[in-house]
């Protein structure tokens, strides 16, 4: 099939353009609940969060192939002093829609990156028990099956799309793949970036996992698409890809950001669902609750 590359603006919790048992491996991060900087208010409850990510792991069970993988890279949320176990309820959800988990990468970022005031100052200024809480510098790379993956597969692979697939073994063991902790620098939330507001993460979580989990020529899905970084990179490593994003406002974002691979010769497809938003991203953002502007247009 020849390669292809579709953003859908429209709500991930169905994927109804997939095809059934189309996608070799999805490689997303759903909104970080209501995290202070990015996401404030954004859900009404935490419920509402989990409901949508119950929502899309049934619907991601229709469209994965037999036998393969699904990462949410995600973490447990701090909100008004509150923390939301994120991670054990992503696990929990993806069980009940028939996943089996497979592995916890931990993501660890450089010592210096703490994105909320520094809890752990409190014990510099009270030295007791009791007054700690730590910086949190890492995130969960939770890996999830659907069914067990049958091997033999690899025998009807054409020898060239196998050689193209294989596994660069100097950065695997140099660079630390094969440990269940991977230390990346994160996508720095600074000035003018691309990426400013939207949680995007670094390219090499989703080169490292696309590498590991998808061969060659096959499809890969980013349900929360952000910026447009999965995208990005399985067009780099030569996969086909679907994208879901909410919000439209992203859509000039995502083109910038896929413009450099351009010269290859293919192009992004663009469909438009009528539960996106709307708004305009900067009206959106000023905004003080834009989940209600999301609920209002989608009705
Ligand atoms: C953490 S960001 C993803 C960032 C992305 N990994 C990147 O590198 O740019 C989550 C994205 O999910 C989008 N989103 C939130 N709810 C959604 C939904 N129901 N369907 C599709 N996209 C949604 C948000 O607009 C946001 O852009």
């Amino acid at each position: 099939m020849k390669p292809f590359h579709r953003v859908v603006f429209g709500d991930c919790k169905t994927m109804k353009e997939i095809p059934d048992g189309t996608i070799h491996l999805m490689v997303t991060s759903p909104p970080y609940y209501n995290a202070p900087f990015e996401y404030p208010d954004l859900f009404e409850t935490y419920e509402e969060f989990l409901q949508l990510v119950r929502d899309l792991s049934k619907d991601l069970y229709r469209v994965m192939a037999p036998g393969r993988v699904a990462c949410f890279v995600t973490d447990d949320m701090l909100v008004k002093g509150q923390k939301y176990p994120v991670v054990a309820d992503v696990t929990r959800l993806m069980l009940d829609a028939g996943f089996r988990y497979r592995d916890r990468i931990v993501w660890v970022k450089p010592k210096g990156y703490v994105r909320i005031s520094r809890r752990s100052g409190v014990v510099i200024q009270h030295p007791y028990p009791m007054y700690y809480y730590p910086d949190n510098i890492q995130e969960s790379i939770l890996v999830f099956q659907k069914g067990k993956f049958d091997y033999s597969y690899l025998r009807g692979l054409p020898a060239k799309e196998l050689e193209k697939s294989r596994i660069p073994i100097d950065a695997y063991n140099g660079e630390g793949w094969a440990l269940t902790v991977w230390n990346i620098t994160n996508v720095l939330p600074m000035g003018q970036r691309l990426e400013k507001g939207v949680a995007a993460f670094p390219e090499e979580i989703p080169k490292r996992l696309i590498r590991l989990f998808s061969f060659h020529g096959e499809t890969v899905l980013d349900p929360f698409l952000g910026s447009g970084t999965t995208m990005k990179v399985a067009q780099e490593l030569g996969r086909s890809s679907w994208g879901f994003e909410i919000d439209r406002g992203l859509g000039k974002i995502i083109k910038q950001k896929l413009a450099g691979n351009s010269q290859s010769g293919w192009k992004v497809e663009f469909l438009f669902r009528r539960d996106t938003n709307r708004i305009p991203r900067s009206e959106r953002l000023r905004s003080k609750r834009p989940s209600q502007i999301i609920a209002k247009i989608a009705r």
